[in-house]
C-alpha cells in the first residue's frame, strides 16, 4: 500500500486576482497531485482562499462593498480561473467556512486553557491611515515606509502565542529532520533565523480597529489576526466533515484527541506536503510548526518553499504595471502549453524570469516542433502506411529494442525526479524521449521502408515510434492533461484516468484506428486561436 499523499498550497488572500505566482503554485500543487495519482497513491489536494483581515476590509470599503460581498466576488475570480488552468483540487477551503471557523475557535481557546495564548501589551509605531503598525526597523525618520507619513507610539492589550517556549524544541526537530524544510538552502536559513531570541507571537487585534476575522473564544472584543487564522486551514481541510463541535480540552490533549477521533486526519496528517512561496516560508517553519506542537499535533512531511517569478528581472507589481495574468497568457498559447512553460522554466527553490521570449520559443521547440509534430506525422504515416490502424509490430531489432529501452528506462528516473520536486528535470527527460522518437523515425526512415514493399518492418517501425510517443504522453500527462488525452485519442486510446500500468511497455493496441485532427500545438498560434 502506498503512503496517501496530502498536498497543500497556500490560501490566497482575496483582496486581489490571482496572477502568475499564484498560478505557479497551484498548477505545481496540481502537477505532483496528478502524479501522486499516477502512482496510485490515495491524494488529497487543497487550495483556497485567506479572507478574513485588513487588506480585505480595507479593499471592500474601497469599493463600498461589505468584506463578506469583497471575499465572494474575489473566490469566484479564483476558482475559475483554476477551472480554466485545469487545476484537480479535491477541496476548496475557504476560511470564513463555518468549518474553518469551528476549529480555530476551539484550538485558540485550548491554547488559552494552558496559558499558550496569554494577554499582553503590544507596542509598535502604529500608521493610522495605513491602518498598521510597524517595527523599530521598519520605521524611516519616523514615517511609514508604505505611505510616507508620520507614524506614532502606541500600545494595546493584544493576545500573543507563546512561541518562545519552543524555539529550543524547534531547532532541535528541524536538525533532526533534514527533508522537513527543502530545499537545504531554505532550511539554512530557517535555522539561521532561530539563531536569534524567538518572540511570542501577537495573535489578535481589537475589534474596533479590525471587525472582520474570528472573534476569540474567551475574549469577544478581539479578533484573531490572519495568521492563526490561515495556517490552521491545513488541519480542517484534513478532517472527517462532521457538522458536531469540536471538544475544547486543554493544549496538547487537543491535536491527540483530534488524531484519536478523526481516522482521516490520522491518515493523512504526517504525510502533508506544504508548497509556499519563499516569502513565507517564516510563518510557516517558524510559527506554524510551533503552534502545531502547543496543539499536539505531529509536524507535515515537508515545507517546500519555491522560488520568485520576476518579470524581465524585476519584481512583479501592480505599481510598475508587470502583473502577468495566467489567464492571458493562456489564452494565446492554450492552457496546457502555459503548464508546460511554468514547470519547465523554474528550477524549484530558484527564482525565474518571465519574458513572452522565453514562453514562445518553448513552445515552438519543444511542443509545436518535437512533440506536436511527431504526432501529426506518425498519425499521417499510419494512415498512409496502415489503413488508419495502429499496426501489429512484427519482428523487434537493434534500433527498435533500442528506443523501448529508452522508453522503459526513463520512466523511474522522471518519477523520481517528481519525487524530488523536480517537475523542471522530469519534463526535461520526457521531452527528450520525444526527440529520439523523432531522431528514431529518421534513423529508420518508415517512408522509404514503405516504397520498397517492406510492410511488415513499416509496421514494426511505426508500432514502436507510437508506443513510445503513447509513453510519453502518459508521463508529460499531469502535466497538459487535456492535449495528452487529445494526443491519446489520436492513437485510437480511450479516455481514461491514468494509472500506472500505463506506464508499462506495450499497452497500445494493434487495431486501433488513429484520428487525424487539428495540430496539437498549432505553430501559427495567433491566427489559430
Ligand atoms: N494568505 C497568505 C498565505 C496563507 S497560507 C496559510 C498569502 N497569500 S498571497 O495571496 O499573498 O499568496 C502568496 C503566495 O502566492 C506565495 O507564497 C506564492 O506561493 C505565490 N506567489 C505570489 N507571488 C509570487 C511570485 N511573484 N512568484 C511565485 N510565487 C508567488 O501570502
Amino acid at each position: 500500500m502506498n503512503d496517501p499523499f496530502y498536498i497543500t498550497t497556500p490560501i490566497y488572500y482575496v483582496n486581489d486576482e490571482p496572477h502568475l505566482g499564484h498560478a505557479y503554485t497551484t498548477v505545481l500543487a496540481d502537477v505532483l497531485a496528478r502524479y501522486a495519482r499516477l502512482r496510485g497513491d490515495d491524494t488529497v489536494f487543497l487550495t483556497g482562499t485567506d479572507e478574513h483581515g485588513q487588506k480585505v476590509e480595507r479593499a471592500a470599503r474601497e469599493r463600498a462593498i461589505t468584506p463578506q460581498q469583497q471575499a465572494d466576488a474575489m473566490v469566484m475570480r479564483f476558482q475559475e480561473t483554476w477551472d480554466r488552468l485545469h487545476i484537480s483540487n479535491d477541496d476548496f477551503l475557504r476560511t470564513t467556512q463555518p468549518r474553518h471557523v469551528r476549529v480555530v475557535q476551539s484550538a485558540l481557546q485550548a491554547l488559552w486553557e494552558t496559558g499558550d495564548i496569554y494577554a499582553g501589551v503590544y507596542e509598535g509605531w502604529y500608521c493610522v491611515p495605513d491602518e498598521r503598525f510597524w517595527t523599530d526597523k521598519d520605521v524611516v525618520d519616523g514615517l511609514c515606509p508604505d505611505c510616507g507619513r508620520p507614524v506614532e507610539r502606541l500600545a494595546e492589550k493584544n493576545y500573543f502565542f507563546r512561541m518562545s517556549a519552543y524555539q529550543d524544541w524547534l531547532v532541535d526537530y528541524i536538525e533532526a529532520h533534514p527533508g522537513f524544510i527543502r530545499p537545504e538552502t531554505r532550511r539554512n536559513e530557517v535555522l539561521g533565523f532561530l539563531r536569534q531570541l524567538l518572540g511570542d507571537l501577537c495573535i489578535s487585534r481589537p475589534i474596533d480597529r479590525l471587525s472582520w476575522g474570528i472573534a476569540l473564544p474567551f475574549d469577544p472584543e478581539y479578533v484573531t489576526y490572519v495568521w492563526f487564522d490561515a495556517l490552521l486551514n491545513y488541519v480542517t481541510a484534513a478532517l472527517t466533515p462532521s457538522p458536531l463541535p469540536i471538544p475544547v480540552v486543554k493544549g496538547e490533549d487537543w491535536g491527540r484527541g483530534l488524531l484519536e477521533s478523526d481516522s482521516r486526519l490520522a491518515a493523512l496528517w504526517p504525510h502533508c506536503v506544504h508548497l509556499i512561496g519563499k516569502d513565507i516560508l517564516t510563518t510557516h517553519a517558524v510559527y506554524w510548526p510551533t503552534m502545531l506542537h502547543a496543539l499536539g499535533l505531529p509536524q507535515p512531511r515537508m515545507i517546500f518553499a519555491h522560488g520568485w517569478w520576476n518579470v524581465e528581472g524585476i519584481k512583479m507589481s501592480k505599481s510598475l504595471g508587470n502583473v502577468v495574468k495566467p489567464l492571458d497568457l493562456a489564452d494565446i498559447y492554450g492552457v496546457d502549453a502555459f503548464r508546460y512553460f511554468l514547470m519547465r522554466e523554474m528550477t524549484p527553490g530558484r527564482d525565474a524570469s518571465f519574458n513572452l521570449d522565453l514562453i514562445a520559443s518553448r513552445y515552438r521547440s519543444d511542443l509545436a516542433n518535437d512533440l506536436g509534430n511527431l504526432l501529426s506525422r506518425l498519425v499521417t504515416m499510419i494512415g498512409r502506411y496502415c489503413g488508419g490502424q495502429v499496426p501489429t509490430p512484427d519482428a523487434e531489432t537493434d534500433v527498435d529494442a533500442a528506443l523501448r529501452t529508452k522508453a522503459e528506462t526513463v520512466i523511474g528516473p522522471t518519477l523520481e525526479a517528481v519525487e524530488a520536486l523536480l517537475v523542471n528535470d522530469a519534463l526535461a527527460l520526457a521531452i527528450e524521449l520525444v526527440r529520439e522518437i523523432n531522431r528514431y523515425l529518421e534513423t529508420t526512415a518508415p517512408w522509404l521502408r514503405a516504397k520498397a514493399g517492406e510492410t511488415a518492418r513499416v509496421a514494426t517501425i511505426l508500432y514502436t515510434a507510437a508506443e513510445a510517443l503513447r509513453l510519453a504522453s502518459v508521463l508529460l500527462n499531469p502535466v497538459m492533461p487535456e492535449r495528452m488525452t487529445v494526443l491519446q485519442r489520436s492513437l485510437g486510446l480511450g479516455e481514461h484516468p491514468q494509472q500506472r500500468e500505463d506506464l508499462v511497455w506495450g499497452m497500445l493496441q494493434p487495431g486501433n484506428a488513429v484520428v487525424t485532427g487539428e495540430p496539437l500545438f498549432p505553430r501559427d498560434i495567433e491566427a489559430a486561436r
